[in-house]
């Protein structure tokens, strides 16, 4: 059964269709002051050569008679305002009430790949990481559930210069790379210590960067000895990471590296090569993306402008012979459609990287490896200290997600303590409701804005249990689940659903409007739609629990379709928060 606004939609459009105009006009959308409304007929008025009130009128009265329709009224310079029959509502919050889906439709499936975290060997994940992995993981679970055949993948970063820096600051301190103790000892602790103060030096020791670089393209060429160490930290890393990425909730279908993609780029330089795509500049080799006329005022290091091609061409082979960043995103594309024949890309990735994936995309399409149309760069905007910079821990270091997860957690236990929830549980059950409570105040927090959006990172507000939080989500589903609770214990069991109160039907309109935050969600790739519905539909649950008694109504039918509405409500609730990665608790 298709959502009121698709039902709606199909009979206005018919209506304009009958009156000679474009069924495409009877659009209709979610209104405050009736149920519905289309703005068809204003649209329609310039070219009909008519006013808009008197098409508006025209198209109302041919719906005269259209099931699920109780009343039209024209409004203003000639808005349609549709009020929905109570046997409408009632037939859809049934047709929820029954769907394992609660409501939600499926789309034709497509093959999707989404490339999201994208964390790296031993340098420590920042906000970026941190938003891509929330955004990702939600937009992975959004498109499974309309129907999409996804792989989520981690897109580890596992073979850039930091190797070679590593390499080589363990064999200044071991002596060598190849004992055994070098190997043991490594830690995750041990490679986030020598990463930064390796990573300064390089930028003021050339003979040592010079080094770095040297061990990085013997890495690459295959020299067992370092394969062998960067095989140990690489293992290290990745066990560490899929732990914390645990704890938050996200989890991977592929942890494939960049380091996966390392062997195909020779022939894929080959074949640029015969494609008459890879020039010489300055001794680097690049593909140039920018069609012609395509420019931008360049300002060189001497001051001087210059009008240069844009984008900028993409680099294939440095200078010193080494493969770059966009280097391995080519090769990784060669191998998904390889390996995939994905029909999507996604790339879950700060909005700061946005040039180099137009290049590498640009890069893919000349060389015909995939459409440029399949390939989709989701940007975000950073998350911001209080000081409107992308925000650092207290100590001013970047953010460790182990740390914030442990930050938001003590905060969830204190909130906790504070509302006297859960003093008589167990500290198993204590900690596992703090652990939720902790995750969805972070990850709505970030998911109930645009993603293009940058916002501040303020852990008070995020784990407040009133307003657009997190917390107050899960406590609504858990008063949802103690009235379930208390009603089985009551043995009052759920019966047809009819609508008559208005906080009735407002709660059968919130119901309906979850398939059109999904559709929009799913098609901008943006879960702020479903976190605003979500968040909606708590606050109409909570109106008409307010103003319609569930367990202590008399009359045994009301009673009993109340109860079918609470259910279809939780079941909804719960969907839409798994949807962006967040789990409710039994009770707190
Ligand atoms: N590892 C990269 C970074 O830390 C992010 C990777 C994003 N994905 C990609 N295919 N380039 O910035």
């Amino acid at each position: 059964m298709p959502d009121l606004a698709t039902h709606l939609s199909r009979a206005v459009g018919e209506a304009f269709g009958a009156a000679g105009l474009d069924p495409a006009l009877g659009q209709v959308r979610a209104s405050e002051v009736a149920d519905f409304q289309c703005n068809g007929a204003m649209q329609a008025a310039k070219g009909a050569g008519k006013p808009p009130r008197a098409i508006a009128e025209d198209v109302a009265a041919r719906l005269a008679g259209v099931a699920g329709i109780a009343n039209t009224e024209i409004a203003g310079p000639g808005f349609i305002n549709l009020t929905v029959d109570g046997a409408a509502l009632a037939a859809r919050a049934q047709a929820i009430a029954n769907d394992a889906r609660a409501g939600a439709e499926v789309v034709t499936p497509r093959r999707v790949i989404i490339d999201y975290a994208g964390p790296n060997v031993a340098k420590a994940m920042h906000v970026g990481h941190l938003r891509s992995s929330i955004i990702g993981e939600s937009v992975k679970r959004l498109f499974r559930f309309r129907g999409d055949m996804v792989w989520g993948d981690a897109h580890f970063g596992d073979w850039g210069f930091q190797m070679g820096l590593l390499i080589v600051s363990l064999e200044e301190r071991f002596g060598s790379v190849e004992s055994e103790a070098v190997k043991s000892a490594i830690t995750l602790d041990l490679l986030e210590e020598i990463y930064p103060q390796a990573a300064s030096r390089a930028k003021e020791d050339p003979s040592f960067r010079d080094l770095a670089r040297k061990a990085t393209a013997k890495l690459q060429a295959g020299d067992p000895a370092y394969r062998a160490i960067w095989r140990v930290m690489r293992d290290v890393t990745m066990a560490t990471l899929k732990r914390e990425f645990a704890a938050l909730g996200v989890s991977f279908d592929l942890w494939l590296g960049e380091s996966d993609a390392d062997p195909l780029i020779p022939e894929m330089v080959v074949d640029l090569e015969t494609k008459g795509l890879l020039e010489e500049d300055q001794g680097a080799r690049i593909v140039r993306v920018a069609a012609p006329g395509e420019t931008k005022k360049k300002k060189l290091d001497d001051g001087s402008v210059v009008v240069a091609e844009s984008p900028d061409p993409l680099l294939i082979i440095s200078r010193d012979g080494s493969a770059m960043y966009g280097t391995t995103d080519l090769a990784t594309i060669v191998q998904r459609v390889r390996d995939f024949h994905p029909d999507l890309v996604l790339y879950v990735v700060d909005q700061r990287q946005a040039d180099h994936f137009e290049q590498v995309f640009r890069a893919a399409a000349k060389a015909k490896y995939i459409p440029r149309e399949k390939l989709e760069h989701i940007g975000f905007g950073t998350m911001n200290g209080v000081d409107g910079k992308p925000f650092k821990t207290r100590a001013g270091g970047v953010l460790k997600l182990n740390d914030l997860i442990g930050q938001a957690r003590e905060k969830a236990r204190t909130r906790l303590q504070e509302a006297d929830i859960g003093t008589n549980f167990s500290p198993e059950e204590f900690e596992d409701v703090a652990e939720k409570v902790a995750v969805a105040a972070i990850k709505f927090a970030d998911l109930s804005n645009f993603r293009g959006t940058s916002y501040v990172f303020d852990l008070d507000r995020f784990m407040s249990f009133e307003g657009k939080t997190g917390p107050y989500l899960l406590y609504a589903c858990v008063r949802i689940k103690s009235i379930l609770r208390k009603a089985a214990d009551q043995r009052v069991a759920a019966g047809p659903i009819t609508i008559a109160a208005p906080a009735e039907r407002a709660l059968t309109l919130a119901l309906d409007a979850f398939e059109g935050a999904l559709a929009a969600s799913y098609d901008r790739r943006a879960p702020h739609f479903l976190a605003e519905h979500v968040y909606a539909l708590s606050q109409k649950f909570s109106a008409f629990y307010d103003q319609c008694p569930i367990l202590s109504e008399k009359d045994d039918a009301v009673r009993g379709s109340r109860l079918a509405l609470a259910q279809a409500t939780l079941k909804q609730l719960e969907i839409g928060l798994d949807l962006l990665g967040i789990a409710a608790p039994e009770r707190m």
